[in-house]
């Protein structure tokens, strides 16, 4: 059934609903997670794969037509892939997709394009294995490589994105190492600037390496042509001037695109974030499990998203990280 299509109170269409299915990784990257990981949520407090796509399906009835899976690592969440089917066969939803660390995919990539995947983002910080661990500290580098291959097999997964954190101090020296990896493969390499989501909390302006910055670097070795962007992509992409792949950047921080955000997110708790940096979030489990109808918690999100933020404050004066962080919204 088809109802009013969600907007919030700035006059943005909601269209894209991110749903963290674990708070669990089994990865410990610097810019999201403390070495010794955080205090997991209990079963008990997560949301079943009916909730999930119960609630799903509304926002789908709202008009939402993309769906994205995220964690933590999506792929620890038992029987992810039954997940993925319940969500792909729900009316109305267009494309779903996943963001992934890709450690489990060589295990799980067949399932979950038989699932009914469409898309996947493989985070990937460096094409080093001894880089790699430091930074994820995780010796998986090539587990993670292993899996992308196993996935491209898979004609209807591509294309395939990669999603590198990028941080000064250390992404200086993998820039031209993924140029290399998005000309001679078809992966779409895309730069994210690294956000003050971090649990350590050690995020600064001056960790981050702008999309710019690493644009030009590029552009000074291997000429780039700016491709057509719809409103609410977050990346912006170029493709190399010779033809050879594309590349992307994703400037949340330096060039922040909340004027077309189309976002919301679900945690695996079953909160509603109108904002990666919302300070304030809507419970949705409660009403669930107190018997709420569909009108209930229809009601509950069009309010919710109606006080959707107009835009984040990163590196204003007197922003205030949020309590959660990245690993426990979702990406
Ligand atoms: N800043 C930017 N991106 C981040 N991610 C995790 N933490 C941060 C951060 N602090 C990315 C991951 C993954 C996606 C879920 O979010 O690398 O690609
Ligand atoms: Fe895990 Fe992703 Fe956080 Fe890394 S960024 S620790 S892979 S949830």
């Amino acid at each position: 059934m088809e109802m009013e299509p969600l907007r919030d109170g700035h006059g943005r269409r909601i269209g894209d609903l991110r749903v963290s299915v674990t708070d669990r990784c089994n990865f410990r990257c610097q810019y999201c997670m403390p070495a010794e990981g955080l205090p997991w949520l209990e079963r008990a407090e997560i949301l079943t794969f009916e909730e999930i796509a119960r609630l799903v399906g509304l926002f789908a009835a709202m008009g939402v037509r993309d769906v994205r899976l995220t964690g933590g690592e999506p792929l620890v969440r038992r029987d992810f892939p039954t997940l993925a089917g319940m969500l792909a066969s729900l009316e109305g939803v267009r494309e779903l997709s996943v963001t992934t660390n890709g450690f489990l995919l060589k295990r799980d990539a067949e399932r979950l394009v038989a699932a009914g995947i469409d898309r996947f983002n493989v985070s990937v910080d460096s094409l080093q294995r001894d880089r790699f661990y430091q930074l994820t500290r995780r010796d998986a580098l090539a587990a993670v490589l292993e899996g992308l291959e196993v996935l491209s097999a898979f004609p209807e997964a591509h294309p395939i994105k990669i999603n590198a954190v990028a941080m000064r101090g250390f992404t200086e020296q993998e820039v031209l190492p993924f140029a290399a990896l998005a000309r001679s493969t078809p992966y779409e390499v895309r730069f994210i600037e690294f956000m003050p989501l971090d649990a350590d909390r050690a995020w600064s302006t001056s960790q981050v390496l702008t999309g710019e910055e690493i644009r030009a670097a590029i552009d000074a070795v291997h000429p780039l042509e700016p491709e057509p962007r719809e409103p609410s992509a977050t990346a912006r992409v170029y493709r190399f001037a010779d033809g050879q792949g594309r590349i992307g950047f994703i400037n949340p921080v330096s060039e922040p695109f909340c004027a077309d955000c189309n976002r919301v997110r679900l945690t695996a708790d079953g909160r509603l974030r109108t904002c990666l940096f919302s300070l304030h979030e809507t419970d949705l489990r409660g009403p669930l499990r107190d018997g709420a109808d569909d009108s209930e918690l229809e009601r509950i999100i069009r309010d919710a998203v109606w006080r959707k933020e107009l835009k984040h404050h990163v590196g204003e004066p007197g922003f205030i990280q949020p309590t959660r962080s990245m690993s426990a919204i979702g990406g």
